[in-house]
């Protein structure tokens, strides 16, 4: 059963006279790493709005693990491009969000998963510092480690790693494949870096025409774990350059 489907879901914003989403199929398998990669202003983002409950299709119906997800919770976590850290809140406080929502936990139970997944991330010994006193890989950690503890499988990670610099942006790379594998999540993340979605992807989700219709899924023919070498085969590349024409011609048309 797919973890993840929409059926002829469509979505129009309030101030727009058309829809952005356009009666759009697809389905996810568990286990499965997806970027979905677009230009700008495509509707990557409506996509991951609708899909965690924030915005309500206007028409159509989506369905995690087989049920809809009106009437459903926790069914996914979500983490947006900004960190969205709570400045005011140390990381120990910015981690045990999600888990006073759920209310299952006891204060100790909080504490023993927050140092836990701290760990995970290798932010052990973070707990009592505040957001602005981490370099912003590690935010983006944290806020991956919060993202995590939710407990859902199914992982929505909107341009996580955009605003970092370009070694750091590389490791995470690496280091999120790696937790991707360890944890056995599903993962659907949009980006806008090529070589990013060729790097992480099982099969890339390509947006190729606004109001979006239809996601074109090409696979990536590289088995895991990847190293950044494997970029440089020229199956690899040339698969890239085709994502990029992709791209290039919704720009120019
Ligand atoms: N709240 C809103 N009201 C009206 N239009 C919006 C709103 N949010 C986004 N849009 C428009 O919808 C389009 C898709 O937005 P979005 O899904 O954020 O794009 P992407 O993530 O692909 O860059 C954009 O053109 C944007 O201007
Ligand atoms: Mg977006």
């Amino acid at each position: 059963m797919s973890i993840l489907s929409f059926d002829n879901v469509s979505y129009q914003y309030p101030s727009e006279d058309f829809d952005i989403i356009d009666r759009l199929s697809f389905s996810v398998e568990p286990g499965s790493f997806h970027c979905i990669i677009g230009i700008s202003g495509c509707g990557k983002s409506t996509i991951f709005r609708m899909t965690n409950g924030l915005l309500k299709p206007k028409a159509g119906n989506i369905s995690v693990n087989g049920s809809p997800i009106t009437g459903q919770n926790h069914y996914c976590g979500y983490m947006p491009q900004k960190d969205m850290l709570f400045p005011w809140r140390t990381i120990g406080e910015n981690l045990a969000l999600p888990l006073e929502i759920q209310r299952r936990y006891t204060k100790s139970e909080q504490r023993e998963l927050i140092d836990a997944a701290l760990a995970d991330v290798g932010l052990d010994g973070c707990r009592d510092k505040r957001p602005d006193e981490l370099s912003g890989g590690m935010r983006q950690r944290a806020a991956f480690a919060r993202t995590m503890l939710t407990g859902s499988d199914l992982l929505l990670l909107d341009e996580p790693f955009s605003a970092l610099d370009f070694l750091t942006r590389i490791s995470m790379q690496e280091w999120l494949l790696d937790q991707w594998q360890r944890h056995k999540k599903t993962i659907l993340f949009i980006t806008h870096d090529v070589e990013e979605a060729v790097f992480l992807s099982s099969s890339v989700l390509v947006v190729e025409k606004t109001p979006i219709h239809t996601l074109r899924e090409i696979p990536v023919p590289m088995d895991y774990p990847r190293t950044r070498q494997d970029l440089t085969r020229p199956d690899i590349v040339e698969l890239r350059e085709q994502l990029v024409d992709m791209l290039r011609k919704q720009v120019t048309e």
